[in-house]
């Protein structure tokens, strides 16, 4: 084994890391610590051990930039005081496949059960050439995590681009004990099912390598455990969510992560964040403001939200004028050409509803698709109802995020199928997202709560929503490997 190498203790592995990297002009890799709860989290529960975070995604434009710089074979590697972050070489066609092809276009649409079925892959050459690219992926983790990490470490893997990780781990390392914490739904066995039976067994066998196995709600750990009695036979115990398998009893554990409201509110007070408001401010006039901020995702029913509110300016002619509805649109993963679609449905309808409304005084909608985090989190302060409505999600921050920063304490539209239900349902207004009608009577019903209602329900989902931050969250994770 290569001496030069520091061993860590605790290791994290997912596709997108903690900071972002950028190509200079030169050529050379910078790197810049990146913002969200994870890494804030992470550093806090990683304080005084040695952790080292491997991860892959670049992001679009470092990519492009990267491609066009030298032989590409940077020295990817950051060092935030303590915790140290290597970004994977892995080869452009491989990563592709792994993230685009399998990752986002196959994994992410089962559990968000996306694919319109009569239309659902064919599972054909094409997509097993995808699927070895995905093993590929996933054995270049296994080996920089392999030689990365010392006797006995901790070894936090993320998501569903590294199903098959804990299995390649403990192949070779069985001293290391390994947790896998999914972000995402995970899809009952009545649809996981239209994977190919050798896939669905090769990522549940995959995920089944770790000690312990997290989830973000209830719902999605029975369906995982749903998923190996059926296709694996593995022996489950639905109450102490147990999987015994290969002569092993693997744990499952719901840990549902809430807000980072110190980082949150300390984000939020910065100068740009009130210049943003201020813009925005101009804009809107005193209007009351229904706010929705989302990546531009099939999963997060964005049209149908916009539709809810065409409905509501339609049904309930009084709010015409008084209202108006940030929409913000965030642009993500445009190598999947369903996203491309979308996105243009989303513009459609945006223009078709200003069309309706609009008039000289009165701007009934802001669509803005450009990502900007300090307009977003603007946006949360401002707030009067913030709109939550996505199809199937695992958790969903924004509505956990923004009751944390709204100033006017918001009334919280969210439906049913995010995992976010599970801690706010008592205090949001629960919707079927698939039900425009009732998505447009429950922002009427937001926008008319008194005042004093709303914030004290506001309150409560502040509680609710920053129950277990995400130093904690990931504290348990490690916890639950002792
Ligand atoms: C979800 C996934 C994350 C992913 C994020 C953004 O939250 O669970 O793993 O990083 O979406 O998607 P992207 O493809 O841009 O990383």
């Amino acid at each position: 084994m290569n001496e030069q190498v520091d061993k860590a203790q605790i290791l994290v592995a997912s596709n997108r890391g903690p900071v972002s990297f950028s190509i200079g002009a030169d050529g050379s890799l910078g790197h810049r610590r990146g913002g969200g709860g994870l890494v804030s989290g992470l550093s806090s529960a990683a304080e005084g051990t040695d952790t080292l975070w491997v991860c892959a995604a670049l992001s679009d434009a470092d990519r492009k930039a990267a491609a066009e710089s030298g032989d590409g074979r940077i020295d990817r590697v950051a060092d935030l005081g303590g915790m140290r972050v290597t970004m994977l070489d892995i080869p452009q066609d491989v990563f592709d496949n792994a993230y685009t092809g399998i990752a986002n276009s196959t994994l992410w649409f089962v559990q968000h059960m996306l694919y319109d079925t009569p239309n659902a892959p064919d599972f054909g050459a094409g997509f097993r050439t995808r699927w070895a690219d995905y093993r590929a992926y996933n054995a270049a983790f296994a080996e920089a995590l392999l030689t990365g990490s010392d006797e006995g470490a901790k070894v936090a893997v993320q998501d569903y681009h590294l199903a098959l990780l804990p299995r390649m781990l403990r192949g070779r390392r069985p001293d290391l004990r390994i947790a896998h914490f999914s972000h995402t739904p995970w899809a009952p066995p009545e649809y996981f099912r239209l994977l190919p039976a050798d896939i669905r067994r090769e990522l549940l066998e995959g995920m089944l390598g770790a000690d312990h196995l997290g989830f973000l709600s209830p719902r999605w750990a029975d369906a995982f455990l749903r998923c190996c009695a059926e296709f694996l036979r593995a022996t489950v115990d639905p109450v102490r969510r147990t999987v015994e398998y290969g002569g092993r009893i693997i744990g499952v554990e719901v840990h549902a992560l809430g807000a980072d409201a110190d980082g949150l509110r300390e984000r939020a007070a910065a100068g740009d964040v009130a210049e943003r408001a201020a813009a925005l401010r101009e804009r809107v006039g005193d209007r009351r403001l229904i706010v929705r901020v989302d990546r531009t995702e099939l999963s997060k029913n964005i049209v149908r939200g916009l539709e809810a509110y065409r409905e509501l300016l339609r049904s309930r002619p009084e709010w015409r004028g008084e209202v108006t509805h940030l929409a913000f649109a965030y642009p993500s993963r445009t190598d999947v050409p369903e996203y491309l679609a979308y996105t243009e449905r989303v513009r459609r309808l945006a223009e078709e509803i200003t069309e309706e409304f609009a008039t000289p005084e009165w701007t009934p909608l802001v669509l803005e698709v450009n990502d900007d985090f300090p307009r977003s989190l603007a946006a949360y302060r401002m707030a009067d109802v913030l709109l939550v409505n996505p199809i199937r999600d695992g958790m969903n921050l924004v509505a956990k995020e923004g009751p944390v920063l709204s100033e006017r304490g918001c009334a919280l539209v969210l439906s049913t199928e995010a995992g976010a239900a599970d801690e706010l349902g008592a205090d949001a207004l629960l919707v079927n997202p698939y039900d425009v009608v009732e998505t447009a009577e429950a922002l009427h019903t937001a926008l008319s709560m008194p005042a004093e209602e709303r914030s004290a329900r506001c309150e409560r989902l502040v509680e609710a929503a920053t129950a277990l931050p995400p130093a904690r969250w990931f504290r348990r994770q490690l916890d639950a490997l002792r």
